[in-house]
């Protein structure tokens, strides 16, 4: 193999621009960016903010719950804010201007909304007050829209905070979506995108918090055959037929599969081994069932329900209704979505190896 280096960054021109269309004009919806686990998700937010900043005055404030144990309000804001301690300004427009000052381009990699020490101290001596942070929030982007620029704030795996309530019992994601129509569609104060793919999530906040109307989605998929082998090219692929077979399009594999062939493997044995580890994921989860450390459907009744992906890639949801698929969503076995009905194997790679475990006798 020669000498590839990793490419940074490829494709998604499509998904690129629609997203900059979107962030350069009026804040009118809250945006899910859904697709499957690895998909590029992340990435692709992320190069959006740099290079809008770039050429516009936008400020990205960019949040990731993943990895956070975020179960409680006091965890959410700590999450939600990165306190600038020291020698900062106590009224809110002077901080910010210090903030945009010292480095709008690279609010996004600071990961949470820069707000001063007393100030945090402030909302978190009141904790329970959910409101007090989203009435601090507003007022928050209204200075940074004084100051010339468009405020866009991104929550990723938003669904790891799903199970959150406030001290007076309330589902604190509903208010976070209220709070994010109020950002958009009735404000028009700032650009609201959440990226999570857990669907069954979307579903449930959509039919609670009142979204029909006020949300769009965006899906950010693996990519296309056609696409994927262009992808290939870059990643210095050998054997394009061989591993489309096994990962298809998914980025996240396809850089996996790069970083086994650095350490010296072949195509075919890199592959092999991440089938094999794949298929040891599903007989691990029979297992813990099985032995009852885990809580789930019967082994056999999940094995029967898999039977329907032996011959094809996906299913619509209507044929599937049921427990041990709501199941398989949660586990992130199966991949949903939400928007054409459909549910399919949350990558190539995790089909072939459900198919590999189905046909194993042993
Ligand atoms: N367009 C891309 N070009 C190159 N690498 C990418 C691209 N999109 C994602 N990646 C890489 O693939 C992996 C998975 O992407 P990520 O954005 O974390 O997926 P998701 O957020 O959908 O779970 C990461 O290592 C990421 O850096
Ligand atoms: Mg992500």
């Amino acid at each position: 193999m020669g000498m590839v280096e990793i490419p940074e960054f490829v494709d998604r021109e499509r998904e690129k621009r629609e997203l900059k269309t979107i962030l350069s004009g009026r804040p009118n919806f809250v945006y899910f960016v859904y697709g499957p686990i690895n998909s590029g998700k992340t990435a692709l937010l992320m190069k959006v903010a740099e290079e809008l900043e770039e050429s516009e005055n936008i400020i990205v404030f960019y949040i990731n719950f993943r990895g956070r144990d975020v179960e409680t309000i006091d965890d959410l804001i700590k999450v939600l804010f990165r306190v600038k301690r020291g020698r900062v300004s106590e009224d809110t427009k002077e901080f910010i201007r210090e903030v945009l000052k010292s480095g709008a381009k690279v609010l996004h990699k600071l990961k949470g909304i820069p707000i001063p020490e007393n100030m945090f101290d402030l909302l978190f001596r009141r904790a329970d007050k959910v409101e007090d942070i989203f009435a601090y929030l507003e007022e928050y982007f209204e200075e940074v829209r004084g100051e010339g620029y468009q405020p866009v704030l991104i929550l990723d795996e938003m669904q790891t905070i799903k199970g959150v309530i406030n001290a007076t019992g309330r589902m604190v994601i509903e208010r976070l979506f209220n709070f994010m129509i109020r950002l958009t569609k009735e404000k028009h104060l700032c650009h609201s995108l959440c990226a999570t793919s857990d669907c069954l999530f979307i579903e449930d906040v959509y039919n609670n918090a009142r979204l029909e109307g006020r949300a769009k989605y965006l899906l950010v998929d693996d990519f296309d055959k056609e696409t994927a082998f262009r992808v290939y090219e870059e990643f210095g692929v050998e054997d394009k037929e061989l591993v489309w077979d096994y990962i298809g399009g998914k980025i996240g594999d396809i850089i996996s599969l790069f970083e086994e062939k650095k350490k010296g493997y072949s195509e075919k044995e890199a592959l092999g081994e991440m089938l094999e580890i794949e298929g040891r994921k599903i007989k691990w989860m029979f297992r813990m069932i099985e032995e009852g450390e885990k809580e789930g459907p019967e082994v056999e009744s999940i094995k029967e329900a898999l039977k329907v992906f032996l011959d094809r890639e996906w299913v619509r949801e209507e044929d599937i209704k049921g427990r041990v698929f709501k199941f398989l969503i949660e586990e992130n076995i199966l991949f949903y979505n939400p928007v054409k009905g459909t549910v399919r194997p949350q990558s190539r790679l995790l089909w072939k190896a459900i198919k590999e475990v189905l046909n194993d006798k042993s």
